[in-house]
């Protein structure tokens, strides 16, 4: 209990206002196949976005619900090979085809980001991992909060500035300043790690003009919508059913040639039951 007070004392439940008002959602440029566009003005009303959930405010969850995620269910979760001890790797005997540095671990779950011999020990404020979307849906509701639309989630991450690739404006580094958690180096061979970080961080690099942190970069974070490439002019309407969900705002491991998803209007999806050591969550 003193270790999670310490880690969640600065963050937990510090929720920002997200003012009612238009914003213009999505972007023309065509820079992924994935459904950014086309650009779209969607009025929202007042909301609150807080911090991506840390690994403290999880294990509260878990402690006062005895809450099992689906990774432990599964008794397996995706893992980042570059991450994964030698002792681990040499059990694993599957590949992803399509993409070869993912790596399904037994044992990898919430509390063992990269396997049975990892921990969240030194990792309390970092982002929570190898949550699915039912997972973070239950947390939230546990807290008397929500997940994010994708509309709600973008219009905080761009954090009132219109039309800007990330959540500081359009220059990746203004002034040669790191200002969001990616890959540096060749993917996925290794992460130079010139921003400070190998793989998660807390909150880190300057918050937004919401006073949000990491929207983009760190980790992907699951929004409540139904995943789908075709918009309405009435984006505040969403689609009502599907097969995966949105997930928003790219991890540690984008990389500009390989993804380049750490932007405001990047979306990418996942099934509601799948889980990864770079994806998380905000309420
Ligand atoms: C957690 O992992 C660290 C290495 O990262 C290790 O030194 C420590 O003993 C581990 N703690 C537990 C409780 O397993």
């Amino acid at each position: 209990d003193a270790e999670l007070n310490k880690a969640d004392a600065k963050r937990y439940n510090q929720m920002k206002l997200v003012k009612k008002g238009p914003f213009t959602m999505g972007t023309d440029a065509k820079l992924t196949k994935d459904g950014e566009d086309p650009e779209r003005r969607v009025t929202l009303n007042d909301f609150y976005d807080v911090y991506e959930a840390s690994n403290a405010e999880f294990a509260r969850f878990v402690k006062a619900t005895d809450y099992r995620t689906e990774a432990e269910n599964f008794k397996n979760s995706f893992v980042l090979e570059t991450l994964i001890s030698e002792q681990t790797l040499s059990k694993i005997t599957q590949q992803v085809a399509s993409s070869p540095w993912w790596l399904p671990v037994d044992g990898a779950d919430w509390l063992h980001p990269e396997g049975p011999d990892s921990n969240i020990s030194k990792r309390l404020d970092h982002p929570v991992l190898h949550v699915s979307w039912n997972d973070a849906k239950a947390f939230c509701e546990w807290g008397g909060k929500r997940l994010p639309s994708e509309a709600e989630w973008e219009k905080a991450s761009r954090g009132g500035l219109e039309n800007r690739l990330f959540p500081w404006g359009n220059k990746l580094m203004p002034k040669g300043k790191h200002m969001v958690n990616i890959w540096q180096g060749e993917f996925p061979k290794g992460n130079s790690a010139e921003d400070g970080f190998i793989a998660t961080c807390p909150c880190s690099f300057e918050p937004n003009k919401l006073g949000l942190y990491n929207t983009v970069g760190n980790v992907w974070e699951w929004v409540e919508d139904w995943y789908s490439t075709r918009h309405t002019s009435d984006a505040v309407q969403r689609p009502k059913e599907g097969k995966v969900k949105v997930k928003k705002g790219g991890s540690y491991m984008c990389h500009k040639e390989f993804c380049y998803r750490y932007r405001c209007a990047a979306r990418s999806e996942n099934s509601p039951d799948s889980s990864s050591s770079n994806l998380g969550f905000r309420c």
